[in-house]
């Protein structure tokens, strides 16, 4: 089968491994070379019973099974998977199956990339965050404490194969932490598909399924004009300034906040600065409001510090010159970046959160 559509070095298959071909895929890229399958503990137990008996090209992979969850895309578990793999003699013919959620495509994509200068690899994404948004755009890397994603590069896997089977074991609130992601597509680039997703129902697993290509399609046409972020791309960042400060300060809590329910705040807080000014009308405020306060509204376990988020902000790395930076939405299905935002402003917004 043709890929879906080529990325600078990534094609990306969409549908059940099997339609896709991939083990034929497979046999006909690396013929010669060794596969390891990289995942968490939760992906393992679901799936990597199927890969290793359902694709006989994998029936001799070595598997590394990392503990599951954010806390863990970190450099120490980085070092355990370097000396597996040192151990398991894997060179640059090789390649490297990261089956998982984003935090393993993040971290199996920076491992990969990095031992012994690269080494090839293949993402399969199992989380709908990580089949709509971590599966385009080349970004690996860890989190540095509890600053997110702060040691990486930019690394294209070879292949992408976004079967939406997988999400069939995946738990209810990580589908609606992707949801968020799809969202946010809408609102930055595409007024019609924000309506369109407004109505959706994230619960109902089957009523998303048919908008994932498109929400891949979003990003990567944003991503082929801009990949290094220096312009455009910063679009897909909005919702995410505030959401990495509280997915950051939630991170080593009794209750870490997911990813997309972070976004999803972080949307509502970057939506109230934008209406404050005056990028956006009070309809179209209430309206993202209301939708994300459906979906994310219920998730903080506690008010977070005020203070204590703007420090984490100061971290992010889209900051230019000390001062923080905001992609602001102008209208729905519009965004700028590079917005400087006054700390009233900021304090404010997550106040509003907060009341
Ligand atoms: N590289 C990028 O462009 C990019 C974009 C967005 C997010 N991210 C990163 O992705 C991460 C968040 O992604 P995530 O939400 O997928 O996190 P995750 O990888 O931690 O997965 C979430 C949970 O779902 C489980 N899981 C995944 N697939 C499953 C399946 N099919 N069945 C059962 N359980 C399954 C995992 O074990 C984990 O417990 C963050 O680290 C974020 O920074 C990266």
């Amino acid at each position: 089968m043709n890929p879906l559509f080529s990325q600078p070095a990534a094609s990306l298959y969409f549908g059940s491994l099997s339609e896709t071909g991939f083990e034929k895929i497979l046999q006909q890229q690396y013929p010669h070379s060794r596969f390891v399958l990289l995942t968490d503990e939760n992906v393992a137990e679901h799936w990597s019973e199927f890969m290793v008996t359902g694709f006989e090209i994998l029936s001799r992979a070595e598997i590394i099974v990392l503990p599951a969850g954010e806390e863990n895309k970190n450099l120490e578990i980085c070092q355990s998977v370097w000396e597996a793999l040192s151990e398991y003699e894997i060179g640059r013919g090789d390649v490297i199956i990261n089956i998982g959620g984003g935090m393993i495509t993040d971290l199996g994509g920076f491992v990969a990339s990095t031992f012994k200068r690269g080494v090839r690899f293949i993402n399969i994404p199992t989380s709908l965050l990580a089949q709509v948004d971590a599966s385009v755009g080349g970004k690996t890397g860890v989190d540095l404490g509890p600053f997110k994603n702060q040691v990486g590069l930019f690394a294209e896997p070879d292949l992408v194969f976004l079967d939406p089977g997988f999400l069939e074991t995946l738990p209810q609130n990580q589908i609606r932490s992707g949801f968020a992601e799809m969202l946010k597509h809408g609102l930055v680039a595409d007024a019609a598909y924000w309506k369109k997703l407004k109505t959706v129902k994230p619960e109902n697993t089957a009523e998303i399924v048919p908008y994932i290509e498109q929400s891949v399609r979003l990003k990567k046409a944003i991503v082929e004009q801009d990949y290094a972020e220096t312009g455009l791309r910063k679009t897909l960042n909005f919702g995410h300034t505030i959401g990495h400060a509280l997915e950051g300060y939630f991170l080593n809590k009794e209750n870490p906040l997911l990813h997309g329910y972070a976004v999803g705040l972080g949307i509502i807080a970057e939506s109230y600065i934008s209406l404050k000014k005056g990028l956006l009308s009070e309809v179209e405020f209430n309206e993202i409001e209301a939708v994300c306060k459906t979906h994310f509204g219920e998730s903080l376990a506690e008010k977070p510090i005020a203070e204590e988020l703007l420090k984490l902000m100061q971290n992010d790395k889209k900051n230019a010159g000390g001062k923080i930076n905001f992609s602001l939405l102008k209208g729905i299905g519009n965004c700028v970046f590079d917005q400087q935002v006054e700390r009233g402003l900021i304090l404010e917004s997550l106040q509003y959160l907060n009341a």
